[in-house]
């Protein structure tokens, strides 16, 4: 069993192209696989320039093996009280190896360090039929304490994201109490 324990990546990565070809490589091959369906074809999760501003600001965490990153996630802090991680995903050759509970154990105590004693999180969830990768999502969170909150129609959070879907989606979000 290897060791994945995830760290911060450092805010100086932002200026390395590799790390950043890789993190955005990694994010984008997840989510087309995650998410086939619920976009129009061409529409990618993430950019080199979104994952380097997002890695200046101190909000990717990661997973490596020796120096290769086989996880990631994104922890922001929306408001005071709940913390909130995103663009999580482990490399499809290292799953079921405990990355994704790492990365997110490595969330939920950055959250209550820093005083947020609530994590939120959102799943993408089409309208009228049922993914199979956003059931194991919901099962998986369910099984980590996570409570089905609440339900928003993407047009009305993300707008500009709305005409890149395929099919009408919404946010499930999720907390926990940590
Ligand atoms: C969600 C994700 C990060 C989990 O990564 P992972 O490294 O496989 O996670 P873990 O090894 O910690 O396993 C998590 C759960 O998945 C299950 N699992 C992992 N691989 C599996 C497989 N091939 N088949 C069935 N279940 C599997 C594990 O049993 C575990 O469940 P448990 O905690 O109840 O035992 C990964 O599946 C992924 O990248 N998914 C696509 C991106 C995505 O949907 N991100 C979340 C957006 S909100």
């Amino acid at each position: 069993m290897h060791d994945f324990r995830p760290s911060l990546l450092p805010s100086g990565a932002h200026a390395d192209p590799a790390v950043l070809a890789r993190l955005s490589g990694l994010v984008n091959e997840v989510y087309a696989e995650a998410e086939s369906g619920l976009w129009h074809a061409g529409a990618a999760r993430t950019t080199v320039e979104e994952v380097a501003e997002l890695t200046a600001a101190g909000q990717i965490a990661v997973a490596c093996l020796g120096t290769y990153i086989v996880g990631c996630v994104r922890i922001r802090p929306p408001d005071h009280r709940a913390a909130e991680f995103g663009m999580l995903a482990a490399d499809p050759a290292h799953r079921g190896h405990g990355i994704g509970h790492e990365l997110v154990a490595f969330a939920e105590r950055r959250a209550l360090d820093s005083g947020r004693p609530v994590m939120q999180l959102e799943i993408l969830t089409p309208r009228s039929w049922t993914h199979p990768s956003k059931e194991f999502l919901a099962g998986w969170y369910t099984r980590l304490g996570y409570l089905r909150t609440g339900v928003s129609p993407v047009e009305g959070s993300y707008p500009a994201l709305a005409p890149l879907l395929a099919t009408p989606c919404d946010l499930v979000v999720y907390r926990k109490r940590l």
